[in-house]
């Protein structure tokens, strides 16, 4: 805890950074009311593990979504394919026990074509001798020579066979390389060395899966079902009526090309936040506009709408570039709209694969973009994996009416394995509180917890566990000189709906 000439040296401190900063803008010093907000998760941008019934009607191997990772087992020798030292060379079925390099991550051509990507992203392809090897680095989705037929045995859908880019199927020959050699006829048994078997070691279920997933002919309609009925009007009546004064919208970057994003992506996300806006402004309600998913992806994650979990978002200055755009896109629609309050620049960049100069040059340029059109809040989201929250604390203050989001979740994490109910809150009211506390300096950035939940670890809490810990993080966050936003409104998961959690006397606010 700091003491009261602490407090007062930093504030002094404060006041000798403007003085030195005299001829920059100044940063606004008076303070908003903050906002009690919820998140509109899993809206516009698809997390399946919120919304798992909008896959329900992908008609031919739903479980094998861009970015599924499967591992291969040859039915003759037993081994794993494995892409030794992570790629770059032959394909070997050498493997007794698998984990990265005989992990295979897949592109989902049609519904029954994939390309492989392997541990360093390189792609499936056959050299000259007709072997398996992954040393192609063309990302191309009509390159039939990464292009392989994923067969399925009828009885046992994880008995598979792959007919390779020249029509003959993959065999593990004698030497355990693989060659596109075998004929189509099969009798499925454990002699034949074309048959694998095949285990989905994890699914991606973000908005590339799903609309790919359904395909150009169908992805339109199951994405404009979504945003008719997920989120309407009423949902905005019980905001306001329930003590929140605004939402956290996440939105993903195809946004901006309204009817024609570039495939898989359909178009109607941009009218379906038209609508947000005028409920919004209806029923008095603030709303914060958060880039969830960004071009080359931000982070690893189905919400960032990554194709396969690689993330390259910032390496380039493209997508730099491209990002800027959305940004002022955005910022130039809802600009003249009442109810805008705060840009979020991006969510959740995640180091080290975003690097912060690279980030800090991004959130530069995407707050002049919004300056063009509005003064509403600049939200600079924390990267995470790093251990110092105020990392942007300084850079931020450089901006006027800036805000730093943090995020606070006690799950996802193994520390939090093993903690009783008053260990969770004593973790809130000590270390969350402490970062809270760190991260508000006079004439800083603002700070916004922009997303937590009502939920741990631990299973078999009571509902009144659930109150006491969520009264003691409302408690905690509510000090944040932004304001707060619960991860979500809605989800099948009912600790992570605050509709549910408030309906049923979970969360009072
Ligand atoms: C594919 O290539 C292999 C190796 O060169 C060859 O044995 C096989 O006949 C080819 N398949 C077809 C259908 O041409
Ligand atoms: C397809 O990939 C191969 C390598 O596997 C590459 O040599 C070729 O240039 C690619 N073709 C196209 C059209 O990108
Ligand atoms: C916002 O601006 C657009 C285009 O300039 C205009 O059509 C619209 O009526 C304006 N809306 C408000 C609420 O001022
Ligand atoms: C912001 O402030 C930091 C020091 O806190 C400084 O190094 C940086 O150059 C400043 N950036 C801008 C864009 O003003
Ligand atoms: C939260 O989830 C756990 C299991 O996942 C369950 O035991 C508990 O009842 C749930 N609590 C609420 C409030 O839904």
């Amino acid at each position: 805890m700091m003491s009261h000439l602490q407090l007062l040296l930093l504030f002094l401190s404060g006041i000798a950074s403007i003085s030195q900063s005299a001829g920059r803008e100044a940063p606004s010093n008076h303070l908003p009311t903050p906002v009690k907000a919820v998140n509109l998760g899993a809206w516009l941008v698809t997390e399946g593990w919120i919304t798992p019934n909008l896959f329900d009607e992908i008609p031919v191997n739903k479980d094998l979504l861009d970015g599924t990772q499967i591992q291969l087992k040859s039915v003759t020798n037993n081994n794993y394919l494995s892409a030794d030292n992570g790629g770059g060379s032959t394909i070997v079925a050498s493997k007794s026990s698998a984990s990265g390099w005989e992990t295979f991550n897949l592109w989902r051509i049609t519904e029954t074509t994939f390309q492989f990507r392997v541990f360093n992203w390189q792609f499936l392809g056959l050299d000259d001798g007709g072997r398996l090897v992954a040393t192609s680095t063309s990302s191309d989705d009509s390159n039939a020579s990464h292009t392989f037929e994923l067969v399925r045995n009828q009885e046992d859908p994880n008995r598979i066979r792959i007919k390779a880019p020249n029509g003959s199927f993959l065999e593990v020959n004698s030497d355990e390389f693989l060659i596109a050699d075998y004929p189509e006829k099969t009798d499925w048994g454990n002699d034949d060395p074309s048959v694998f078997l095949m285990t989905n070691v994890r699914q991606l279920q973000g908005e590339f899966q799903v609309t790919n997933g359904y395909g150009p002919d169908k992805a339109k309609s199951a994405m404009t079902n979504h945003w008719n009925s997920f989120i309407v009007e009423e949902d905005f009546k019980f905001i306001s009526e329930n003590g929140l004064t605004a939402v956290r919208i996440p939105v993903g970057w195809w946004i901006k090309y309204d009817e024609n994003p570039p495939r898989p992506f359909v178009g109607g996300s941009l009218q379906a936040l038209d609508r947000a806006f005028s409920w919004a402004e209806k029923y008095g309600i603030k709303v914060i506009i958060d880039l969830q998913a960004a071009p080359g992806s931000q982070n690893v994650w189905d919400h960032s709408g990554t194709r396969d979990g690689s993330q390259s978002w910032g390496q380039s200055d493209d997508t730099i570039d491209q990002t800027v755009e959305v940004i002022d896109f955005l910022t130039s629609r809802y600009a003249n709209r009442s109810a805008l309050y705060a840009m979020e620049l991006l969510n959740e960049p995640l180091a080290p694969g975003v690097a912060l100069d690279r980030l800090e040059k991004y959130y530069g340029a995407a707050y002049e973009a919004v300056r063009k059109h509005s003064d509403v809040y600049v939200m600079m989201s924390n990267r995470l994996g790093i251990s110092d929250t105020t990392e942007l604390l300084h850079f931020a203050g450089n901006f006027s009416r800036s805000v730093i989001d943090v995020h606070y979740y006690n799950v996802f994490s193994s520390i939090f394995q093993g903690m009783t109910v008053q260990q969770n809150i004593d973790y809130v009211k000590k270390y969350h509180a402490a970062s809270i506390q760190s991260l508000t300096i006079p004439n800083g950035p603002l700070v916004f917890v922009g997303e937590w939940v009502d939920e741990m670890e631990m299973r078999g809490a009571s509902k009144e566990d659930y109150q006491r810990f969520g009264a003691a993080q409302l408690e905690v966050y509510g000090k944040a000189t932004f304001g707060w936003a619960y991860w979500t409104l809605k989800n099948v998961q009912t600790n992570w709906s605050l509709e549910w959690m408030i309906q049923n006397g979970y969360i009072n606010l």
